[in-house]
């Protein structure tokens, strides 16, 4: 390769690598840690009966999660580009149909269905640091800070707004180059969400609502359980950990060789994990604690989080920093999702990064409205069945689309990808220890999903059908 050739290639992102196993560790984490985490766990597990949720959520995570991720990263190592040119590339070297490449496919297209709505919700979180800093909830009581927020989302204008922003911030950090400027802002971010967690945990053990919170989110009460319950917190485990997509496949394509995969996953899974039960644990008590509805949907966190701090000394500096951090957690996460796309697109028409971002980002605002729509003008019109165009595009891409990318991901990197490039990746050497895992992440983990799928939609789709 000439000079000019490998300077070329450098600046695409080919050959570029994390500078540790710990900032592999640190980026898929802050992928991993988002809006997932501290708003949507808590309100579907809230809307789907606590324990019971809870728990097929850790079983997800651990049975089917962390071996998907595993699978995920290691294609991406041994591929060594954007998903959707490691699928095609590893199809040939496993002998298999190019008919893979449509996998990387899917992925990008499911990134930005995510991404459009993703940016919405960030966008309220934007507008929540303002309104705290502001003092708008300085006293307030539980029915004034819903009525705030429902007053909030009844105005496109104001959402419209704060996506903007949101998205702007996001196609800029992604235009410039995400190493730098995301690893820095991760080392500082990370510990100091830890911390106001903390804060807010010692003031939620204190609220009085704390027991039932326990007994809500532990006890296992069977009789709460739907038969969508089970896909529910399955696509839960796909969302919070960013997988299904190629996400990690593009961010695994920069681990370094000696990294050894099934720890880093274990960690970045077990860091994902604590922060969702963390927020669950903060978030329900303050519930309990003023007669709010544990059902409420989208916006539990945005109503129980300003009552907390409105009630705590300086709870407008506290309130102001931690908005702040979950904006920051969005940011981190809404980067890995365009990801997969930007990478493809710049390795296969050596396209400006800036260009690119621009344009996948203005592509999934367009598409936002939408969900701006759905909290408002939009509201009673649904696509199908009781989901307006937010509800039926996050259960599209959440419980299935991602599901579904990640059972294929597990299938080919178990039984078609050559077992020797597996082994090497995952540095197995012992026989046993390999049918172990082959049986963990190629038959556990994707008939899993598969056997969810047709339980949860085969009714659905035969009554759709008329049988
Ligand atoms: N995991 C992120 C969250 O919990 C969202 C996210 C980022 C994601 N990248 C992804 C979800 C890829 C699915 C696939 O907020």
């Amino acid at each position: 390769m000439t000079n000019s050739e490998s300077t070329s290639a450098a600046s695409q992102g080919v050959g570029q690598r994390w500078s540790s196993r710990w900032l592999f560790i640190l980026a898929a984490a802050g992928s991993a840690v988002g809006l997932g985490n501290i708003w949507k766990f808590p309100y579907i597990a809230g809307e789907n009966g606590g324990g019971v949720f809870v728990a097929i959520y850790l079983g997800c995570v651990a049975a089917v999660g962390i071996p998907i991720m595993i699978s995920e990263v290691l294609l991406g190592r041994q591929g060594r580009s954007s998903p959707i040119h490691t699928m095609r590339s590893l199809s040939q070297c496993a002998g298999a149909s190019g008919r893979w490449t449509a996998l990387g496919w899917l992925g990008v297209v499911t990134g930005f269905l995510i991404l459009s709505y993703y940016g919405v919700i960030a966008g309220w979180t934007l507008h929540y640091v303002w309104l705290s800093m502001s003092g708008a909830f300085a006293g307030a009581d539980g029915a004034s800070v819903g009525a705030t927020f429902d007053a909030f989302l009844a105005d496109p204008w104001a959402l419209v707004f704060y996506q903007t922003l949101f998205m702007a911030l996001t196609i800029w950090i992604v235009g410039r180059g995400v190493t730098r400027g995301i690893e820095a802002a991760i080392r500082w971010f990370m510990p100091l969400l830890f911390l106001l967690l903390l804060v807010l945990f010692i003031y939620s053990l204190n609220s009085g609502g704390f027991a039932q919170d326990w007994a809500f989110m532990f006890d296992l009460k069977w009789d709460a359980v739907s038969s969508d319950t089970v896909l529910i917190a399955m696509g839960q485990a796909f969302f919070t950990l960013s997988l299904g997509m190629g996400t990690m496949m593009a961010y695994g394509a920069y681990v370094p060789e000696d990294a050894n995969l099934g720890t880093t996953v274990v960690s970045i899974a077990a860091l994902d994990t604590f922060i969702a039960i963390a927020a669950g644990l903060v978030i329900f008590p303050i519930v309990f604690a003023n007669g709010l509805e544990v059902g409420q949907g989208p916006g539990l966190t945005f109503v129980t989080l300003p009552l907390a701090f409105s009630q705590m000394p300086f709870g407008e500096v506290f309130g102001g920093i931690f908005f702040l951090l979950i904006s920051f957690a969005a940011i981190t996460s809404a980067i890995s999702l365009t990801e997969p796309a930007l990478s493809y697109l710049v390795e296969e028409y050596n396209a400006k990064r800036q260009r690119v971002a621009l344009s996948l980002g203005v592509i999934c605002w367009l598409l936002g409205l939408g969900t701006v729509f759905s909290f408002n003008i939009w509201s009673d019109m649904m696509i199908v069945g009781d989901l307006n165009f937010f509800g039926f595009l996050d259960y599209l891409s959440q419980n299935i689309m991602l599901p579904l990318g990640g059972m294929l991901i597990a299938f080919f990197a178990m039984w078609l990808l050559p077992k020797e490039l597996m082994y090497k990746q995952l540095g197995i050497t012992n026989p046993a220890v390999g049918w172990a895992w082959r049986i963990l992440a190629g038959v556990v983990a994707p008939v899993g999903v598969l056997v969810v799928f047709v339980s949860t939609l085969w009714p659905v789709l035969a009554s759709l059908l008329g049988l």
